[in-house]
């Protein structure tokens, strides 16, 4: 069997009749910014499946227009916390926080990619009052004194959960939770690659109180202990708006595309205050110290997936790659290779991620950094084929960890196929 055939049987075996899981068992729901990669590694082969699958997320989208990080659409004793921790009396249950906003980035480019166009055309439309709803919730919600920054108020929803960008805000969290802590997924992977046991009691401390405010966002933002900035959304929603503008001028009104415009301004300046010339690259922001986090983590390259880069930061920023690839030669590290925190397998303390080094490479090689872009996706491509679809990869010595059969690993590898 060829890899792409691979990859689409992965897609196939992880279908659960119109929505992907992230992978069998130890990801038995559907989560939001998978999705996103997901359907357009669907596209490659079937583009009605594609749609289907940001239509099945946006099933969970609640009135307010956030999107949830996760849409419990069947039920499964394989995760924890499942939806009675959520607490969350929804049709189909879902969580009660949101993921990386890049569901506009997938639907424009299943448009743009599309062979059926006629059919293409009548989805984004029908889709594009949701995605407006969805980023008018991002502002209004996590940015309410329109500082430019969006807020994020759990690690989960920056979809790097245990950062090591994210230690110092997480220490203000308690420890102490109301719910029982039953993990599940230290029965499916070996606890090394996996957060460790503080970080969860604190992660679900955020859900208890989350739940016991309502999952009301003005009163989970006053009350939340963990508030960042963090530079991976801010980034993601500022390339999604610049895609939804796209799509506006096709299926929204003069006044949609104002408001749009004045959000991409208000993001593109916010991303720009977040630049360390010290570390060569963006960095996060604690929103309760008001300081920078110094702590440099693969995000902080994708502003460049965002246009929000100047020539002399993007330059900075390439040779800060080249840097972090003497220690870890495997492209792109999730976080500094040269710095105490770093452990090369411990899930978003070290290792390599396929969908962040698309969104990386993409950016740099829209700024003419086409070397370098092409560089990461062939390692890419190298790592998958040697290792295996996995959830994510040593970046010191290429091997494949966490989950198997993975499905935004074989997503992105079918998107790289066609390059
Ligand atoms: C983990 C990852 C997150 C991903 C989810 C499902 O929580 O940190 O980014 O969305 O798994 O794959």
């Amino acid at each position: 069997m060829s890899l792409v055939e691979k990859a689409r049987a992965i897609l196939r075996g992880n279908d659960r009749g119109g929505y992907a899981v992230p992978t069998d068992r130890l990801y038995p729901f559907q989560w939001n910014w998978d999705s996103g990669f997901v359907a357009m590694g669907w596209a490659t082969f079937d583009e009605p499946r594609a749609w289907s699958e940001l239509v099945f997320l946006l099933k969970g989208q609640w009135e307010d227009g956030m999107i949830p990080q996760i849409v419990f659409h069947a039920p499964s004793d394989d995760y924890f916390p499942g939806p009675d921790v959520w607490g969350i009396h929804r049709t189909p249950p879902t969580s009660g926080i949101t993921q990386p906003p890049i569901i506009a980035v997938a639907a424009l480019w299943l448009l743009r990619q599309a062979r059926d166009v006629a059919a293409a055309e009548a989805q984004a439309a029908a889709m594009f009052p949701a995605l407006l709803a969805h980023h008018r919730w991002w502002e209004s919600a996590r940015d309410p004194q329109r500082t430019g920054l969006v807020a994020t108020l759990h690690p989960w929803e920056t979809g790097m959960d245990n950062s090591p960008a994210w230690d110092v805000a997480l220490d203000r969290v308690p420890t102490e939770t109301t719910t029982e802590i039953r993990r599940r997924d230290t029965s499916h992977i070996d606890a090394s690659m996996r957060p460790r046991g503080v970080e969860y009691q604190r992660f679900i401390h955020l859900v208890d109180l989350f739940r016991d405010h309502g999952w009301d966002p003005a009163r989970m933002y006053e009350a939340s202990p963990f508030r960042v900035a963090d530079i991976g959304i801010n980034a993601i929603l500022l390339r999604a708006e610049r895609d939804l503008l796209v799509l506006a001028e096709r299926f929204g009104s003069v006044a949609d595309r104002a408001e749009i415009a004045a959000r991409i301004d208000r993001l593109a300046g916010g991303i720009a205050r977040m630049w360390s010339d010290a570390h060569g690259l963006f960095l996060s922001r604690d929103l309760i110290s008001g300081q920078p986090i110094p702590r440099p983590t693969s995000e902080g390259f994708l502003p460049v997936f965002a246009g929000a880069a100047t020539p002399a930061r993007v330059a900075a920023m390439a040779a800060t790659v080249s840097v972090w690839r003497e220690r870890a030669p495997w492209m792109v590290a999730s976080s500094e290779p040269d710095n105490a925190v770093f452990e090369p397998k411990r899930y978003w303390r070290g290792p390599v991620w396929a969908v962040v080094n698309w969104m990386i490479a993409d950016g740099f090689a829209s700024y003419g950094e086409v070397a370098l872009g092409a560089d990461i996706l062939d390692q890419t491509r190298k790592l998958i084929a040697q290792a295996g679809f996995s959830e994510y990869f040593d970046p010191t010595t290429g091997e494949g960890i966490g989950g198997a059969d993975f499905s935004w690993t074989a997503a992105i590898y079918l998107m790289l196929a066609r390059d």
